[in-house]
């Protein structure tokens, strides 16, 4: 990725000051959710690290955590729904109550195909909290049960968003707009 090719600077969608809140709401709610129970939290690497750090600061229940690693084919805007598993799952998830953490729902593809893959370990529950979702762009249907923010089909990064590996590290989510290949 050249980057000649962004032609404007990333404009602020969400800022960290909103991210930070309705995070802490997001933890309040799934800690009421959970209440006697210990959630085991299960990472989807890359993109929801950073959310997934905030987020278990906002939990009022006991959780354990783990990650998997995943990488879609190919490294533009459009994920081609099929993943790689780049790191496996550390502890058995049998019999667990399992939240997956996403960054973003776009397709629906990766989320249906991590789904798949949890449920044939035959965790207790598994539900799924996504920071992002795209819904006008679900090709596939699957839904998550705790959304942070529902946003328009635009292509967004930081808080651990990336593009082609890159601005993960924006503390703010921005709008990528990129210029049309010539
Ligand atoms: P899906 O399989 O189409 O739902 O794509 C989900 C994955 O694509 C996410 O976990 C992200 O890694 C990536 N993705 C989709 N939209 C965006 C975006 O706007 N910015 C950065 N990554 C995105
Ligand atoms: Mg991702």
């Amino acid at each position: 990725m050249d980057h000649a090719r962004i032609n404007q600077p990333p404009e602020v969608l969400l800022s960290r000051y909103e991210i930070e809140q309705r995070v802490a709401e997001l933890g309040a709610k799934i800690s009421l959710d959970y209440r006697g129970r210990v959630p085991h939290m299960v990472g989807v690497l890359k993109g929801a690290w950073v959310f997934m750090a905030d987020l278990i600061r906002h939990m009022e229940v006991d959780v354990t955590v783990d990650f998997l690693g995943i990488s879609s084919y190919g490294s533009g805007t459009q994920s081609s729904g099929e993943v790689k598993i780049t790191k496996d799952l550390d502890v058995s998830i049998l019999d667990r109550d399992v939240l997956i953490i996403e960054d973003i729902l776009d397709t629906g593809r990766t989320l249906k195909y991590l789904e798949d893959v949890l449920l044939a370990h035959k965790p207790r529950s598994l539900r799924v909290a996504a920071l992002l979702d795209k819904r006008s762009r679900r090709i596939v249907p699957v839904r998550a049960d705790y959304v942070g923010f529902e946003i328009a089909d635009v292509f967004v990064v930081g808080y651990g968003l990336d593009f082609d590996q890159k601005y993960r590290q924006l503390p703010d989510i921005h709008v990528l707009r990129l210029a049309p290949t010539l």
